[in-house]
């Protein structure tokens, strides 16, 4: 029996901008985790997939399936090049609300590329499970920008352009985030949709919030480097109002934003795909408990606090 466990993520700055080639930045969250465990199965199984969490269970070999998971199964065995295909059944646990903004679906299957890898005595480099993930994604999100498979892969902030290497970059002080969840189940791949619909109707007025998005995350950047938690609060309020008028939030998320700023929030905005999931709130170290409480109180289901620990000098890996 062996496991592969991946983070969850939040999109700091940037969701939606990115998938028109703007930059995001994206950190990971330890607190979430998806496991995947691989038990050997009889001669002639083959591999299926069991989610014990949704009561489903699925065979995989031999299947021409649309399943993104099954894909990525299907993918792992082609790059570890296990022939025949060995005999598993591979279970999935996530703690990682789906269809809320955090990376779920890229933190299953990225523990699953790990835990079919460490069952074949195998190593894949994070570039290698990103790439993998991403084929999945495609089937999840439509037009995903692949920052998602990135962070989950790669386990540390980045930088992040849909054509280039992602990067890590110099975070001076570190980050204490809120998480406030709507309960509102929104799959990325609709707010994803809608946006390109959007666009498509009207590119002027589209690229041109793209392009203020696109702003306000290289001054993002530039706070983070420099320690300026002040600026980079604002910056959240700004970006949640272009998101705004992307027409991604919703009044469950205007509000659960507000009740952070008003109970101390440096600044806050939705994160990831929008519509319901979730927001962030960036908080002054001790603030944390007031801004939770004050989440609860304006209707959050769930709120995690979780700290970007300051990145003095990053590691860049070869591929990142
Ligand atoms: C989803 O986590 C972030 C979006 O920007 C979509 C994407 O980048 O693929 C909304």
């Amino acid at each position: 029996m062996v496991t592969g466990s991946a983070s969850g993520k939040v999109i700091l700055f940037g969701e939606h901008a990115v998938v028109y080639g703007r930059p995001a930045i994206a950190v990971p969250v330890a607190q979430l985790q998806a496991t995947a465990t691989v038990t050997p199965a009889s001669p002639g199984y083959g591999i299926a997939l069991h989610l014990p969490d949704i009561g489903d269970h699925v065979p995989v070999t031999g299947l021409a399936t649309e399943r993104p998971l099954a894909q990525v199964i299907q993918h792992t065995v082609k790059a570890l090049e296990l022939s025949p295909t060995p005999d598993w059944t591979i279970t999935v646990h996530s703690d990682i609300p789906v269809a809320s903004g955090l990376g779920s679906g890229a933190a299953v299957a990225t523990a699953i590329v790990r835990a079919m890898a460490a069952a074949a005595d195998r190593k894949l480099s994070p570039d290698q499970v990103s790439a993998i993930v991403f084929e999945g994604e495609k089937l999840f999100h439509g037009t995903p920008s692949g920052i998602d498979n990135t962070v989950v892969a790669f386990e540390q902030p980045v930088w992040f352009i849909r054509t280039e290497s992602a990067q890590p970059f110099p975070i001076a002080a570190s980050l204490s985030i809120v998480i406030g969840d709507s309960g509102i189940a929104s799959p990325t791949s609709v707010a994803v949709g809608d946006v390109r619909q959007a666009w498509q109707n009207d590119q002027e007025f589209h690229d041109t919030i793209f392009d203020a998005i696109s702003d306000i995350v290289h001054a993002a950047r530039t706070a983070m480097e420099n320690g300026d938690m002040a600026t980079l609060g604002n910056l959240m309020d700004l970006n949640h109002r272009l998101l705004q008028r992307l027409k991604v939030s919703s009044p469950e998320l205007n509000i659960l934003c507000d009740a952070a700023r008003a109970a101390g929030a440096l600044g806050a905005k939705l994160s990831g795909g929008g519509r319901g999931g979730n927001m962030i709130a960036l908080v002054q170290s001790g603030q944390e408990d007031s801004v939770v409480r004050a989440l609860r109180k304006a209707g959050a289901v769930r709120t995690i606090t979780t700290v970007v620990e300051s990145v003095p000098e990053p590691v860049t890996r070869p591929s990142l």
